[in-house]
């Protein structure tokens, strides 16, 4: 799904009505459709930890593929407001205050983790943005 600058307004349309079509929240679930189909991250019966899951196309998408068997635990500052798969759960919270309190509810034995743009909500410059995700990531890791 590469993106061409100049086209970029068309890929913003097909993806977004393709995404409504088919039940997503938001285009971003061709993102992880195209790494799931290149790398086939997430397996049937996968446990996945979705850090930053709203409005919810990834999350529930890996709940798709791992399955009645899998477990998918999405975090995000904001709730979702679509209805997800009954495999999936949703903790409204910052990833950052993630601690053992979490773990004790969820297990920690994740097969997968996704994160798609954790930057904060406000216009900031795209690599500031890139390096807040990195950083909160790389906090968060640390804990597992
Ligand atoms: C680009 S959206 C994710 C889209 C999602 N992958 C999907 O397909 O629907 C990034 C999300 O990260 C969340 N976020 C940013 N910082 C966060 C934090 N510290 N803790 C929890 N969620 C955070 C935002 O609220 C936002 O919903």
């Amino acid at each position: 799904m590469r993106r061409n600058k100049s086209k970029h307004k068309g890929w913003q349309d097909h993806y977004s009505t393709l995404a409504k079509k088919e039940n997503f929240p938001a285009r971003s679930v061709y993102k992880l459709k195209e790494i799931q189909q290149k790398y086939n991250l997430i397996k049937k019966g996968d446990k996945v930890l979705d850090l930053g899951c709203s409005p919810g196309s990834w999350l529930i998408y890996a709940a798709k593929l791992t399955g009645k068997k899998g477990r998918v635990i999405g975090v995000d500052l904001k709730p979702l407001s679509v209805k997800i798969p009954s495999s999936a759960k949703v903790f409204t919270a910052d990833i950052l205050s993630i601690n053992d309190e979490f773990y004790e509810l969820t297990g920690k034995n994740f097969n997968v983790i996704l994160s798609d743009r954790l930057q904060p909500e406000i216009k900031v410059l795209m690599l500031q943005g890139l390096l807040t995700s990195a950083k909160q990531l790389f906090q968060l890791l640390k804990k597992l």
